[in-house]
This record gives C-alpha cells, sequence and structure tokens, in this order.
C-alpha cells in the first residue's frame, strides 16, 4: 500500500519548512504519510485543491496567498477557521465535504503555554497588527481569557474593526484597538503579528509598554533575533520568543486533525532550530 498523500499549498512554496516537519511527525509516529509541496497558480488556487482531492489527496495546509480562498471554497468550517476568515487546514469529510480549520491560533497558544510555560489567563495582552496572520490567533487568544487583549495597528481603524468582529469572543477580557501611539501602559506579553519585520522596520510603540517582566513573542522567526525581539530586549523586556515553536506546533495540529495521532514538538522543534540556527 503507497503512503497517504499530504501537501501545502501555496505560490511560492519552496521556502516551506512543512514538508519537512511533517516527514518528522511521519518518522516519529509511524504513520503513512508522503507530504509535498505544491505551487498553485496565484489564478488556479480552487483547481489545484479540487485536483489534488479528486486524485486521492487525504489533506492539504494552505499558505500565503490562498488562505482566504481556502476559506470561501470550504463546504464546512471550524469555529476558528469560521472566525479567522482564513483557513491553514484543509480535508475532505466522511460525507464528502471540503473541511476548513484554521490551526495557527491553536498553534500559537501551544507554543506560548506548553513549550514556553507562559500563562494567558488574567495576563494583559497587546498584540501587534490587524492583518490576516493577527485575526488568524485572536479566537484561540481570547479563549485563554487574558484579561485585557489590546490590538494595536498602523492604521487603527482595522484594529478597531478586528475588535468589534471579536466582541462576542471576549467574555471578560477586555478587549480593545487602537493605533501603535495609544498604548502606554505595562503589558506582561507582547505579541508582534505585523509583516514589519520583513521590511526590518519596527513598530513605533512607545518603551513605556515593556516593563521588566514583559516577555514578547514574534510571529516571524529567523536565524538571528528578529528585529522586533532585539528592540524590545534593548528596552528591558525579560525574553524574546519567535515564531519557529507556531509554525510546527500549528503543523502538529493540522496531523492530529488528519490522521488522530499527536506528534511529539520538543524533537522537530529542535532538529529545526538547529537548521535555522
Ligand atoms: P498578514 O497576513 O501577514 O497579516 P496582511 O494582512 O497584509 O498580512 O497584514 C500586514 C500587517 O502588518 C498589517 O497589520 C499592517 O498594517 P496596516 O494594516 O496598517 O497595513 C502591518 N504592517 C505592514 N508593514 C508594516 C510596517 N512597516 N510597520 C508597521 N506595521 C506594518
Amino acid at each position: 500500500m503507497s503512503d497517504d498523500l499530504y501537501a501545502v499549498v501555496g505560490n511560492p512554496v519552496s521556502h516551506s519548512k512543512s514538508p519537512r516537519i511533517h516527514s518528522l511527525f511521519a518518522a516519529q509516529t509511524g504513520e503513512p504519510v508522503e507530504y509535498t509541496a505544491i505551487q498553485a497558480p496565484l489564478d488556479g488556487f480552487a483547481e489545484t485543491v479540487t485536483g489534488f482531492f479528486e486524485r486521492g489527496g487525504r489533506g492539504l495546509n494552505v499558505t500565503v496567498p490562498f488562505k482566504e480562498q481556502a476559506w470561501a471554497m470550504s463546504d464546512r468550517r471550524t469555529w476558528r477557521a469560521e472566525k479567522a476568515g482564513a483557513s491553514n487546514t484543509l480535508f475532505i469529510d466522511k460525507d464528502g465535504q471540503l473541511n476548513a480549520d484554521n490551526t495557527d491560533g491553536a498553534g500559537l497558544v501551544a507554543d506560548l503555554v506548553k513549550n514556553h510555560g507562559v500563562t494567558l489567563a488574567g495576563k494583559r495582552i497587546l498584540i501587534l497588527g490587524a492583518g490576516g496572520a493577527v485575526r488568524g490567533v485572536l479566537g484561540p487568544l481570547l479563549a485563554e481569557q487574558p484579561e485585557t487583549l489590546v490590538i494595536a495597528n498602523r492604521t487603527p481603524a482595522k484594529a478597531r474593526v478586528l475588535a468589534g468582529l471579536f466582541a462576542d469572543d471576549a467574555g471578560d477580557t477586555q478587549l480593545r484597538g487602537c493605533g501603535f501611539d495609544e498604548p502606554a501602559e505595562v503589558f506582561d506579553l507582547i505579541i508582534n503579528g505585523t509583516s514589519a519585520s520583513l521590511q526590518g522596520e519596527l513598530p513605533p510603540l512607545a518603551p513605556a509598554v515593556i516593563g521588566p517582566a514583559t516577555l514578547v513573542y514574534d510571529m516571524m522567526y529567523s536565524p538571528d533575533t528578529t528585529t522586533f525581539n532585539r528592540w524590545a530586549l534593548s528596552n528591558g523586556a525579560k525574553a524574546a520568543m519567535d515564531g519557529l515553536g507556531m509554525l510546527i506546533e500549528q503543523a502538529a495540529e493540522a496531523f492530529a486533525i488528519w490522521r488522530g495521532v499527536r506528534p511529539d514538538t520538543a524533537p522537530v522543534i529542535e532538529a529545526l532550530r538547529d537548521r535555522v540556527g
């Protein structure tokens, strides 16, 4: 019997670490999984997905720039995918329907809570950015019931719209959107979800948001400390984490959905850290 077929679809996709991560999961769990990368034409995502499942493919991960299209073409969505407005995990269910999930937020929370031992409940959290990356993680972050969740963005109106979109999910959490110039109090955790680091730029935050116990998390990762994390550490943050663990945890969550088996992420994080580091 040949292995069950999975893939990540993106454009570009050759840089994706998902094939490496999922083959390590498959080797570790003994699951018969073959995982490849597929570059879909920018105007041909839906056809690529349909063709993959018609050929017997079992599950897809979806990356830039197709996550919103994956969401739009799905027949059924989990709550967290519905709220995210985007999907990174697709599969066909027993009724033959295309299911969309989003494991990015669960990946972030798992990396923070499980791998780094960070408690989110009752904490004051500042998240920077109001694009797809931030929208994708707000549901699972709110489910941890922080005391405060402030969304700050270069375009403040977009942060306020996002806060409004998640108002019903906030429970007792104080949730609000604003510009970068507004937060002036110290936060327990600051998460950078902007794409500013890609351009080597920094969100113009007041250093007053950082105290001696503040932790920072950059959803990007790189072999060197990211621009944002360097800024935070030089302004007195206690510790800085990057998004490699989130990447591996979101993959583990997808693997568990598809296979019903949860891989141990620690050795995979270590293996990839050695590579990027
Ligand atoms: P992603 O899917 O990575 O979230 P996106 O939806 O294009 O991509 O969102 C990018 C986010 O990074 C936005 O919050 C954007 O701010 P605006 O909403 O004001 O555009 C933010 N961003 C991009 N470049 C930035 C920069 N140089 N400084 C600060 N924020 C930046």
